[in-house]
């Protein structure tokens, strides 16, 4: 047997997909597909355009636009170091193992020819740029070589003496040395996107975006990762479809038309249920401030509440008006609302917001406890519910981030977006009737005999071309098995070629429905069905 075959009575291991993942078959995927195109023509028609961004990043991109202490950034982010020196990366693993106190010579010679090797490697993989050229590398660099001559004037002392205490010395080299590989910066600490938001604004920073005019509207659709506890309509990848209003003013206009775009959306979509929640978080001038005040009325309560909610006291007071908990609701209640606490500045952004909304027929309800669980929000935010979710209800989350764009490097700029949660969008389509139906054939072709079976290649060919779906059985069926096949297919129609159509040029066409029959040429087929469908 070759080694590569599987021995008989070993069942060959079953994959399935990873958890929090799963496979979009048809005939859903049909579903997604107008999602999506939708939204393609929606959001052109705000003049937005696409932008299509990497599925990783530097994981420090996400840590500092979402924010290090929230959920996303300190939990669920799927991150790995990525390095183009393999080899380099599992040599210093071996070398960075803890190792026992030893007190066998054999494994320092060893481990002194591997630090070697390490050394060796790292300077030329520094020299063809494979590894940063940072100060810390080359330092370690430098700092290897006394280490190892160290390492080898005690072996060779060793030799000399066979004196044990000289193991002391060695396991403290050692200690130092790890620490040295530790500190080497083998390349980037990258993860996969949660989240794309971080993405657009790095992106707008890196093309020069302030350059065009302003603003930049820009949407894009696509897989995002967090390893979340998966359940209905939350998993760990899941599809965002998300738009980012960048630069120019904060003119609550643009606040209110890119929430316009979205119930538009979702309008064309008819989607059912909807509800926009609205509020305003204030600014880092206000919200400090909003946020000390409602730590202290917190502490007051302390006693009556959940364990999550007690240490959300000290690290982030506002996400306690995000519990569900029944027993905190009433105490929720009496706690001072952001709303009576904006500054000025907020005041005169938010009322306007309101006002633009109303204009544009959007109707919304003011919700004082909507807080979002990323960092970058300021004033403005907003959070869309859709019926037939379950507990997972939100459909779109977003709201205004003025000020990202700097804290990643980049200019003074203003920003609003949002993102829809596709599978979710998808789900309460699914639970309101809007479920995709089983792809059928315009045609199926049922031929017979080797001169038929070319005919039939040239129909498929001529009937696809006018743009018609046709099923092509491969091999050759009794024409009773091959409608039967049809049926099946939920086809509309089937192409009958047998000799006699072929040697009369004249082709049946069965209607599926009724079983009526009419015999056409190949060019009066196709007006025939253009015609019909
Ligand atoms: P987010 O609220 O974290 O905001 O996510 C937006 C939407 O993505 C949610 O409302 C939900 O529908 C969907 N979603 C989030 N996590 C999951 C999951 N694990 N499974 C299924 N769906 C999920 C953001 O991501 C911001 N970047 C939105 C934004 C854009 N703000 C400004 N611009």
């Amino acid at each position: 047997m070759s080694e590569g075959a599987v021995k008989k009575e070993e069942k060959p291991r079953k994959f399935q997909a990873i958890r929090g993942t799963r496979d979009l078959l048809p005939p859903e995927t049909a579903l997604w597909n107008r999602v999506e195109q939708t939204a393609h023509k929606v959001f052109a028609t705000f003049g937005f355009g696409e932008i299509r961004i990497p599925i990783f990043e530097q994981t420090e991109l996400f840590a500092r636009a979402v924010g290090g202490e929230t959920d996303i950034v300190s939990k669920e982010m799927y991150s790995f170091e990525d390095h183009e020196s393999d080899e380099l990366a599992a040599l210093r693993t071996l070398l960075i193992a803890k190792q026992p106190s030893v007190s066998d010579p054999n494994f320092f010679w060893s481990y002194e020819m591997k630090v070697t090797e390490f050394r060796e490697r790292l300077g030329r993989a520094i020299e063809i740029g494979e590894v940063g050229r940072t100060p810390l590398n080359e330092r370690v660099l430098a700092d290897l070589g006394p280490l190892l001559d160290s390492l080898a004037f005690d072996r060779q002392e060793y030799e000399k003496t066979k004196d044990a205490a000289i193991f002391e010395r060695f396991n403290l080299y050692v200690g130092t040395i790890r620490r040295h590989l530790l500190a080497v910066d083998l390349g980037d600490q990258v993860s996969l996107r949660p989240e794309a938001t971080a993405s657009v604004c790095r992106a707008y920073i890196e093309h020069n975006m302030n350059q065009l005019p302003q603003p930049v509207k820009l949407y894009y659709m696509g897989p995002m990762f967090r390893r979340e506890r998966p359940q209905k309509g939350r998993y760990r990848q899941f599809y965002q479809i998300g738009a980012e209003v960048l630069g120019g003013s904060d003119a609550p206009a643009i606040d209110a038309e890119v929430i316009e775009m979205v119930m538009t959306f979702f309008d064309r979509l008819e989607l059912e249920g909807v509800q926009l929640d609205l509020n305003s978080i204030g600014c880092r001038d206000c919200r400090p401030k909003y946020v000390e005040l409602l730590r202290a009325e917190l502490v007051k309560v302390k006693d009556k509440l959940g364990a999550d909610s007690q240490r959300r006291i000290e690290t982030n007071p506002l996400r306690v008006l995000d519990s569900k908990l029944e027993g905190e609701q009433g105490i929720i209640a009496t706690l001072p609302h952001i709303a009576d606490h904006l500054c000025d500045d907020c005041k005169t952004h938010y009322a306007p917001v309101k006002h633009q909304l109303e204009m544009r027929g959007v109707i919304y309800r003011e919700n004082w406890r909507l807080v979002r669980g990323l960092d970058y929000y300021m004033r403005t935010t907003f959070e869309i519910t859709a019926q037939g979710l379950g507990s997972q209800n939100a459909v779109c989350g977003g709201g205004r981030y003025d000020g990202l764009v700097e804290l990643l490097g980049g200019p003074p700029t203003k920003g609003i977006g949002f993102a829809i949660g596709e599978d979710r969008l998808i789900l309460s389509l699914q639970e309101s009737g809007k479920a995709a139906a089983q792809q059928g054939r315009d045609v199926y072709i049922a031929w017979m005999g080797d001169r038929a079976h070319a005919t039939a290649i040239r129909a498929a060919k001529g009937l696809r071309k006018a743009g018609f779906s046709v099923e092509l059985p491969p091999v050759e069926l009794k024409f009773g098995k091959a409608l039967g096949q049809a049926d099946k297919l939920g086809a509309k129609y089937a192409l009958i070629l047998g000799d006699n159509e072929v040697s009369e040029g004249l082709w049946t066409l069965k209607t599926l429905a009724d079983g009526s029959q009419a015999k056409f040429t190949e060019p009066d087929l196709i007006e025939h069905l253009k015609k019909q469908l």
